[in-house]
C-alpha cells in the first residue's frame, strides 16, 4: 500500500499512492520540496497507516531533518521511539567508506523490513559510489528488498539549477516511476507544480498538479478539471421555453452558453 496520506494525491493525483514494490525518483531543483514530499511519505505511512519507514541521508544530518519537519508538524523522534522510524545518517561518508555503509544499511533495511525508504539523494549516492555501481546497488540490493517485501522506495534526484534535464546522470537509473517538482515564477509570484512523466500501472490525468509548501506540509490545490466540466455541461441542454428556438438549438442551449 503506497499512499502517501495526502489526500488530494492519493485520491487524484495517483490512485492508492504509488504501486508497491516500485522504485520511484523524485526530482527536482534545490528548494523545490523533495525532501518534504517524501518526509511526509514515511511520517504519514507509519502515522496513518502503521507501515515502517527508514530515511537514507546524505543531505541533511539527523538532528537537521528532525528539527525541519518538527516545524511542518512531523514529530519522526515520536516514530523513532515506536519503533516505526529509522534515519541512517550517511551525510560524511567518504567515497573509501561507501561499500561499507551499503553492507550496513542493507543489513539494517533486512532486519528493519520497513515497508518505506527514502534516499536523500540518489545524485549524491551516485557521485561519490559511481554511476555504474549505483545501478547495481539499485537493481540487485535495494530493487530485490523492495520488490520481495512490496515495499516502495523514493530515490531523491537533485536537479542542478536551471538544467533541463533530472542531472547527474541518475535519469539512466530503470525505475517504475518518476515524478518532478517544478518552481514556475510568473512576475513576482512562484508557481510550485508536479510533473508526472511516468508511473508503472497508474495512469495520470494531468500535465501538471500545483501545490503549495506551508506550515502544515505540503497541499495540492483543488483545481476543478476544466474538460470534464465542459463535458458534462454541453450534455445537459436547457430549454429556452421557446419550441422553435429550443429545435434550431438542438433541444435548447447548454450552461456554458450562459456566460
Ligand atoms: N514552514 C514552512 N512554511 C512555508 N514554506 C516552507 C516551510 N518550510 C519549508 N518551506 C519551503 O520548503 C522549501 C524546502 O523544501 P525541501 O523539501 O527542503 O526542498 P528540496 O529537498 O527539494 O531542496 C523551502 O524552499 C521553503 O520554501
Ligand atoms: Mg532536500
Amino acid at each position: 500500500m503506497g499512499k502517501t496520506g495526502i489526500e488530494y494525491f492519493d485520491n487524484f493525483i495517483l490512485k492508492d499512492g504509488f504501486p508497491d514494490g516500485s522504485l520511484i525518483l523524485v526530482a527536482g531543483e534545490p528548494g523545490a520540496g523533495k525532501t518534504i514530499f517524501s518526509a511526509t511519505y514515511l511520517y504519514n505511512g507509519a502515522k496513518k497507516f502503521g507501515e515502517k519507514g527508514v530515511y537514507i541521508s546524505l543531505a541533511e544530518t539527523k538532528r537537521e531533518f528532525y528539527e525541519a519537519m518538527k516545524q511542518l508538524g512531523m514529530d519522526f523522534e515520536e516514530l523513532e521511539k515506536k519503533g516505526l522510524f529509522r534515519f541512517i545518517d550517511l551525510v560524511t561518508v567518504s567515497r573509501g567508506a561507501i561499500e561499507k555503509e551499503i553492507q550496513f544499511l542493507m543489513s539494517e533495511i533486512s532486519s528493519f523490513q520497513p515497508k518505506r525508504v527514502v534516499i536523500d539523494s540518489i545524485s549524491v549516492f551516485a557521485q561519490i559510489l559511481g554511476l555504474e555501481k549505483t545501478r547495481v546497488f539499485l537493481h540487485t540490493m535495494l530493487g530485490r528488498f523492495i520488490k520481495a517485501y512490496n515495499a516502495t522506495a523514493l530515490l531523491i534526484a537533485e536537479k542542478p539549477m536551471g538544467s533541463k534535464t533530472i542531472g547527474h546522470g541518475v535519469e539512466e537509473f530503470v525505475v517504475d516511476g518518476v515524478i518532478i517538482l517544478k518552481y514556475k515564477s510568473l512576475g513576482e509570484i512562484t508557481r510550485r507544480v508536479m510533473e508526472i512523466p511516468k508511473m508503472r500501472r497508474r495512469s495520470v490525468e494531468r500535465a501538471e498538479y500545483e501545490y503549495v509548501i506551508t506550515k502544515n506540509g505540503i497541499e495540492f490545490l483543488e483545481l476543478p478539471d476544466l474538460v470534464r466540466d465542459k463535458g458534462e455541461y454541453t450534455l445537459e441542454k436547457i430549454t429556452t421555453g421557446i419550441e422553435k428556438l429550443d429545435k434550431m438549438l438542438d433541444g435548447g442551449y447548454t450552461r456554458d452558453q450562459m456566460f
